[in-house]
């Protein structure tokens, strides 16, 4: 389990450069108490990589996608992102800002521009199991 000094560190020393979120501290304690996590660490504990979200029925609602910046471009978050989308069944949701590179990571894995909000863009997929049923 992720804590949310970890989310709070992460997001406010290596969180790039378009995040907008107001209040860190507020934000990871939100999402520690409502939300879910996947994550990898390394064998000495050290988080490389993760993502919060929320399971907002009929929609899963991705909140975060973080990687450590000694590890980025190694597939890390991909394969996250593909363990959440292998196991549901409801369409996945995210927002990014349209000038965040991370739209690439999802473009890659089928999420599709479905609307705009001023600098942020909506993504959707479908999941794993929805396709293939
Ligand atoms: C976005 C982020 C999570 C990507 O993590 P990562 O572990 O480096 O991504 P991956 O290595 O899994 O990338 C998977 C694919 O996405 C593409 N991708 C990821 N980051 C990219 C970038 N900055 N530019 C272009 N493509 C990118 C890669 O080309 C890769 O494609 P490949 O599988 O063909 O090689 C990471 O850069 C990060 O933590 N950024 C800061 C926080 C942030 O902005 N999060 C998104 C909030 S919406």
């Amino acid at each position: 389990m992720i804590s949310k000094s970890e989310i709070i560190d992460s997001l406010e020393n290596n969180g790039g450069d378009f995040l907008a979120i107001a209040n860190i501290e507020a934000y990871a304690e939100k999402v520690i108490k409502f939300g879910k996590q996947v994550y990898t660490i390394d064998e000495k504990g050290l988080l490389l990589a993760y993502i919060l979200f929320y399971d907002n029925n009929p929609v899963l609602y991705i909140s975060m996608v973080w990687t450590h910046p000694d590890f980025r471009g190694r597939g890390l978050a991909k394969n996250l992102l593909q363990q959440i989308i292998n196991q549901t069944d409801k369409v996945i949701q995210l927002e990014v800002h349209k000038k965040n590179p991370a739209k690439y990571l999802y473009e890659k894995l089928n999420f599709r521009c479905t609307g705009t909000n001023n600098e942020m863009l909506t993504m959707q997929c479908d999941s794993a199991k929805t396709l293939n049923a």
